[in-house]
């Protein structure tokens, strides 16, 4: 991978020449268009990824254009949980999208890639997120109240339904819960998922956003 450039195509892509560099020129011109501090941050995560090697992290981490449509979705929630941490490139974009928004993140398991992410933060923003290794089904015991709920887990059915069951009553009235990787032929599970629950959201590209009732 190429320091000088996005490079941000999986090994098993398939795409022609001219559609890798289309989809080039839009996550580049997502990433400009994203906030100015987490533009910064997923730049430097990106940076630091291939400095290391950890294809990983890059493989898993929403992209650009899909952080816009996920941010907006979001809007001005000040508690937001995500189910999935992953390399946590989402988590500190989600924290810095919003000057003292707090982020409760779960995730099965505490992937190390994730301290290498977490340490692009100053001390005050680290301090906003709060990291909890546990599946995203199970939930916490007593989930803390929450405005907005982004789910990127397991992307299975059972998993996907029983996430968002566990965390509809923590939702505020007007809150949103978010899936990611919505109507993707390789996720069948959230679409499936989104049906049976019987929501009546909106799809946004690949997010399907679900707003609770405020009243
Ligand atoms: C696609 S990655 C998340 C990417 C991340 N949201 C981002 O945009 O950077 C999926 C993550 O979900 C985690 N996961 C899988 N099953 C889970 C579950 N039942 N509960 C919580 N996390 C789970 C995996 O360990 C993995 O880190």
């Amino acid at each position: 991978m190429g320091r000088g450039r996005l490079d941000l195509f999986r090994s098993d892509d398939d795409r022609s020449a001219l559609q890798r560099a289309r989809r080039l020129a839009l996550q580049a011109r997502s990433l400009a268009q994203l906030p100015r501090p987490v533009a910064r941050f997923w730049y430097r995560a990106l940076r630091r990824a291939q400095g290391e090697r950890d294809t990983w992290s890059i493989d898993v981490a929403c992209r650009p254009a899909e952080l816009r449509v996920l941010l907006d979705a979001l809007g001005d929630a000040p508690r937001v949980a995500e189910i999935g941490t992953a390399a946590g490139w989402t988590t500190c974009a989600i924290a810095l999208a919003r000057p003292g928004r707090e982020v409760h993140s779960w995730d099965v398991e505490a992937h190390p890639e994730r301290d290498r992410y977490l340490a692009l933060l100053s001390p005050a923003d680290r301090a906003r997120l709060h990291l909890h290794d546990r599946p995203g089904g199970l939930g916490p015991d007593d989930p803390p109240p929450v405005d907005a709920v982004f789910i990127d887990s397991s992307h299975e059915l059972d998993e996907t339904i029983a996430t968002f069951r566990t965390w509809e009553p923590a939702l505020a009235p007007g809150g949103v819960i978010a899936f990611h990787d919505y109507d993707d032929a390789a996720y069948p599970g959230v679409t499936e998922a989104v049906r049976e629950l019987g929501l009546d959201g909106e799809a946004r590209g690949h997010l399907y956003v679900w707003r609770k009732s405020d009243r």
